[in-house]
Formats: structure tokens, C-alpha cells, sequence
């Protein structure tokens, strides 16, 4: 079992519209980046996601085919995360190697919501003494903002960020962070369903609770650009545009707006309530940790392959999406704590929301926003550093069934 023993110290993811509507291209894109400047594979994608021969196939001499077939081996060199010309089909030669050892990471912190026992989480809730009223707040409103976000998070990889994307090491490391998108939508429902919470409430607080529809307002803009079916990068605006929107879902999204209400909920298991939620959002926060690092390393990226894109204007932009997003989590902050709770208040939360801005501004090379901002809940740094070791098979409540131990009768 994870330990809350630690003393608290507190000094020192309109309706959401469209964004979802089905991408038709996105499914059938794979063989779409191959460019003019690189001989086309002999194979082409029908309507259908069917791999057909192509139409017309030149009929060469064998010297002539040999010379083809190399022409068509894909070199690390010639590799770009966007705009890419090499076959997006072939994971090797790696050349973005941070890409595939994050991938390797991931898959090493494999959780399922359901292995994590929620029955003292369960007497606590239904204890009519067991919570104060601004305890159950906190947790309906955190609950309130992520049983969707993270299903925007998804759908922002699968149906937005996925097909401008063109290194087959990262669209592996995509594909991972989609299902474990998955796997934190799977386990907010699951606290809900644990808690016998009311459902309806939770599930449409993001329409029906302000300063959780504002942070959602703000991001539906930046992934419906990139899911419109007739979004394509190429140019000096669609780059920037897509760069944009990683930047927003990455360094705001999940590097911002996750973090009060993480910092909450870890706040309650540090005080001995709600664990098995706590030990939840703890694994929740190791994964968005390092897809917050992985969109960063991405970021930088593009930025290095793109140099032009980095302009003073597009700087300035990002900025003032910096300040507005921290305005907008700082609002959520005092909406979940309309008065001091667990040790912590709102007002923390304006140095912390500026420490963690300064610290994304300047992992993408920008200048700090607020500069000689400190950490307020360094306890935090230590959460995130969570280590698999830390006796995590032990909390399993559930063993995975094996192939040698299915049944096929
Ligand atoms: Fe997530
Ligand atoms: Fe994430």
C-alpha cells in the first residue's frame, strides 16, 4: 500500500461541440504523407481503409526495380516530426529515440483503475461524519472537470494530433497515451461509480459548472483546429496553428489545468481520506507527467526542425494564452475552495499556477511569466516522482489473467 503518513507542510482534463465529430482522413491517412520528392510505395488506400496494389504500376527492368526499391528504404535523416516524407509505416530506423524510450516508459507503469481497492474510500463517503461539506465539494468538482477531459484529451490525439504527426516513434508513444486516456477516464467513473455518486451531475458538470465549461471553452478552439477534416499542415500558418495546439494541450492542458485539482485530492490522501482515489490520481499524474514531458520533448522539437515558426508574434500569443490559463485554473481554484480546506486555501494556488507556468514557459523556451514565483506544495515534486517500485504490485487487488490461464473450452 502507498503511505500517507508524509506530514502536510502547506507553506513550503458551451457544450463541447464538434471537436468530436468523426475525421474520415484520420483514419485513412498512413500512406498520405508520402511525397512528391520520394518514389510512392506501390500500394494506395481505398475509400474504404482497404490497401489496394496502385492503379497503374510502371513495368520496370530489374536493375531499374532494385534501384526503386532502395529509393524507398527510409533513412533516420530524413525523418520529420511534421511534414515528414518518409513512410510513416516504418517504425525503424529510429531517430527520435527519446520518442520510443518515453513509449518504453509508459508501458512499464501499466495500472488499471479496478486493481486499486476504493472500500475504505467507500465507508468514508457514506460516514455522514466521515467528510466535511467543502471536502465533498473538492471531490464532485474534481470529478466534475475529469471524467471529460480526459475524453477530450483522447480524442484530441486520435482524431487531431495523430495524423499531422509524421515519426512513427511518436505516433507509438500517441498511441499509448490514447489508451491511457482511456484507462483515467476508466478511472474517474470508476470513483463515481465506487461512491454512488449521482451520475448526471458528475458526468454534465463540464456544461453546467462555470469555471469548469471556461477551462473547456478555452481548449475546444485549439483541438477542433487540427480535427477539421480539411486541416493540413504545410504552410507557415498550419504549422503554427498545430503547434499551437500542442503547446495548449500539453503545457495548459495537461501541465496546468490537471494540477489543482491533482494537488487536491493527493492533499486529501496525505491526510489518511479517500486513498484508494488518492492512489489513483497518483498513477493519473506519473501518466500525465510524462505526457506533459513527452509534448514538450515534441514542441521542441518542431521548433528545432521549424525555426521559422518561432516568431515574436507567435510568441506573444502563446504567452497570452499562458496568462489566460492561468487566470481561468486560479478561477477553478476558488469555485473548488470557496474557503480554506485540507491546510490549503486558493490563494496558494495563484503562486503555485505561476510557478508551474514559469516552469512550462521556460520548458519550450520562453522567458518565465511570473519570475521568482516558489513552490508552494513541494510534497507535490515528490508525487510525481513516484517511482514503480514504490511497493505498487502490492495494492493490486486483482491479478491479470494470463494466457496460460485462460480457458478456451
Ligand atoms: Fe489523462
Ligand atoms: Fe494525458
Amino acid at each position: 500500500m502507498l503511505t500517507w503518513d508524509d506530514e502536510v507542510t502547506p507553506t513550503p482534463s458551451k457544450p463541447v461541440s464538434s471537436g468530436l465529430a468523426t475525421n474520415r482522413e484520420a483514419m485513412h491517412s498512413p500512406l498520405a504523407t508520402a511525397p512528391a520528392s520520394v518514389p510512392q510505395p506501390a500500394l494506395r488506400t481505398l475509400d474504404d481503409g482497404a490497401i489496394a496494389p496502385a492503379a497503374v504500376t510502371p513495368i520496370v527492368t530489374k536493375p531499374a526495380a532494385a534501384a526503386q526499391t532502395a529509393a524507398r528504404r527510409v533513412t533516420a535523416a530524413d525523418k520529420r516530426i511534421i511534414n515528414g516524407q518518409t513512410d510513416v509505416n516504418q517504425l525503424v530506423p529510429f531517430k527520435y529515440k527519446w520518442a520510443w524510450e518515453k513509449y518504453l516508459s509508459t508501458c512499464a507503469n501499466h495500472w488499471m483503475p479496478q486493481e486499486i481497492n476504493m472500500n475504505r474510500d467507500i465507508a468514508l463517503w457514506k460516514d455522514p461524519n466521515g467528510l466535511s461539506e467543502d471536502e465533498r465539494r473538492i471531490i464532485k468538482r474534481n470529478l466534475g472537470f475529469f471524467v471529460t477531459a480526459d475524453s477530450l484529451a483522447a480524442n484530441n490525439i486520435v482524431l487531431g494530433t495523430y495524423r499531422h504527426i509524421t515519426a512513427p516513434e511518436c505516433r507509438q508513444f500517441l498511441l499509448r497515451q490514447a489508451f491511457e486516456e482511456a484507462i483515467h477516464t476508466h478511472a474517474y467513473q470508476y470513483i463515481v461509480e465506487s461512491l454512488g455518486l449521482d451520475e448526471s451531475e458528475i458526468f454534465n458538470a463540464y456544461h453546467e459548472v462555470a469555471s469548469i465549461r471556461d477551462k473547456d471553452e478555452f481548449l475546444i478552439p485549439f483541438i477542433d483546429a487540427i480535427m477539421d477534416p480539411n486541416f493540413h499542415t504545410g504552410t507557415p500558418e498550419t504549422d503554427q496553428t498545430l503547434l499551437k495546439s500542442l503547446i495548449v494541450f500539453a503545457c495548459l492542458m495537461e501541465g496546468l489545468f490537471f494540477y489543482v485539482g491533482f494537488t487536491q485530492i493527493l492533499a486529501m490522501g496525505r491526510q489518511n481520506k479517500m486513498t484508494g482515489a488518492a492512489e489513483q490520481y497518483q498513477y493519473i499524474l506519473r501518466d500525465e507527467s510524462m505526457h506533459c514531458n513527452f509534448g514538450i520533448d515534441l514542441i521542441n522539437q518542431i521548433k528545432l526542425e521549424n525555426p521559422h515558426l518561432w516568431t515574436a508574434d507567435f510568441k506573444a500569443e502563446i504567452k497570452a494564452l499562458f496568462l489566460k490559463a492561468v487566470e481561468l485554473e486560479y478561477r477553478y481554484a476558488e469555485d473548488t475552495m470557496p474557503r480554506g480546506v485540507l491546510g490549503l486555501n486558493a490563494s496558494m494556488f495563484k503562486g503555485y499556477l505561476r510557478y508551474i507556468a514559469n516552469r512550462r514557459a521556460t520548458q519550450i523556451g520562453l522567458e518565465a511569466l511570473f519570475p521568482n514565483e516558489e513552490n508552494p506544495f513541494p510534497w507535490m515534486s515528490e508525487m510525481i516522482d513516484l517511482k514503480k517500485e514504490r511497493n505498487f504490485f502490492e495494492t493490486r487487488v486483482i491479478e491479470y489473467q494470463t494466457g496460460g490461464a485462460l480457458s478456451w473450452d
